[in-house]
């Protein structure tokens, strides 16, 4: 059976990132956005990665609407969670995840984690850009995710 990754991602960290984690499995994985993957039939897929970044404390809407509409065929799945998110404070990031997922879920997954985070200032709008560069002191874009977790991510799905 296939693997699928569920994912949006509104300013391209986080496609980044499901890409290097396909690019890591050793049998080509789907990938659909959250939006689409809500409207797809899931049965081909036994294991379903799902992530997306936090903005303003809160997962993707998106996401979030793809776990509620899913939530029954996904409790049938192994299944992995990710966060993108910029957040430092472990407790801040535990929350982060928490929120992000709900608990029924949270407990079936086999791995659940935080893949690190970018600003790409060149795709925000200039209020957004102008925002981000203020509260997180930067001049250009950062690119900060953790690629171990997103080998260890691979590495489960392929094991
Ligand atoms: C407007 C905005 C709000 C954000 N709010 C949060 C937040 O509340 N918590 C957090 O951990 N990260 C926050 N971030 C960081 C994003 O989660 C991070 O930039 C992420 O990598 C974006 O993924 P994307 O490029 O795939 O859209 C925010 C970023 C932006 C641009």
């Amino acid at each position: 059976m296939k693997s699928l990754i569920v994912y949006e991602s509104r300013y391209g960290t986080v496609k980044k990132a499901v890409d290097h984690i396909a690019g890591k499995l050793t049998e080509k994985p789907d990938m659909m956005t959250a939006g689409k993957a809500a409207k797809a039939c899931l049965d081909d897929y036994d294991k379903i990665m799902i992530g997306g970044p936090v903005m303003m404390g809160k997962m993707n809407k998106a996401v979030t609407a793809f776990i509620r509409t899913k939530m029954d065929v996904l409790m049938t799945k192994k299944i992995v969670l990710f966060i993108a998110g910029s957040e430092t404070d472990k407790d801040g990031l535990a929350k982060e995840i928490n929120d992000a997922f709900p608990k029924q879920l949270r407990d079936r997954a086999m791995y659940t984690t935080h893949i690190g985070y970018g600003f790409n200032l060149e795709n925000m709008n200039f209020i957004v850009r102008m925002m981000i560069r203020k509260a997180a002191n930067i001049e250009s874009s950062v690119m900060n995710l953790n690629y171990d977790e997103l080998d260890k991510i691979a590495n489960m799905i392929n094991g």
